[in-house]
């Protein structure tokens, strides 16, 4: 599972990158204001920092316009995934943008039958919200598990990319029903590596170096 990281903020995507933790990033209008920079700057900057796609969203809302945007946002770099939101004119400029070789990742996804209209239009992406799912008492991975489904049903192409990721469980929930990708913020992606015992077992080894005087260097 590819793991795409979910911010606009070039520090955090930098101290990941360097791990090789980043396949990619994706951003949306609210994490562009979280950031507090200009989306054509800040997206310029992450895509000379990360080789893989980087998601950058139109706001319009209308197919002309969200072509139009697309386009623009396009000419940023070689990477950029235009992001669009799936409604009727998002999948229009999906279907447009995506005749034209760009890479496009359908954003705001809820349902199975939103995913399968998503690669019937050619999305490279389609992102189903996990998070946002499970706020409303629903099951996000049981989406994510139905996306799969359908889509290994008909070797359709396009890539699922679990998004609205909210804790280090989804992550390997993803990664067991078979998500292309995931996209989480930096901070779920350090939290991976936590685990209780692990703090415990290095505390009693950091005991016994100290009482049997371990030197290494
Ligand atoms: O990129 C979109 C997505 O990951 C949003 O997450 O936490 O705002 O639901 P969240």
């Amino acid at each position: 599972m590819k793991f795409f990281v979910d911010t606009a903020e070039i520090d955090a995507i930098a101290e990941l990158n360097d791990l090789g933790m980043v396949d990619g990033v994706t951003t949306n209008p609210s994490l562009i204001k979280k950031s507090g920079r200009d989306i054509l700057e800040v997206t310029k900057e992450i895509c000379d920092l990360v080789d893989g796609p980087v998601s950058a969203e139109v706001v319009a809302l209308k197919a002309e316009d969200m072509i139009a945007e697309g386009r623009k946002l396009a000419e940023i770099a070689e990477n950029i995934a235009v992001k669009v939101p799936l409604t009727w004119d998002g999948l229009k400029a999906c279907k447009v943008l995506t005749d034209e070789g760009k890479m496009v990742n359908v954003t705001l996804c809820f349902s199975a039958n939103q995913a399968l209209l998503a690669a019937k239009a050619g999305a490279t992406f389609i992102s189903p919200f996990i998070g946002r799912l499970d706020d409303l008492n629903m099951d996000g991975l049981d989406l994510i598990a139905d996306i799969r489904e359908i889509y290994d049903n008909y070797g359709f192409e396009t890539n699922i990319l679990a998004a609205s990721i909210r804790t280090a469980n989804h992550m390997s929930e993803c990664a067991k029903i078979g998500a292309d990708v995931a996209t989480a913020p930096p901070g779920v992606i350090k939290a991976m590596a936590n685990h209780i015992l692990t703090d415990k077992g290095l505390d009693q080894f950091v005991k016994d170096a100290a009482a049997a005087k371990i030197k290494i260097l």
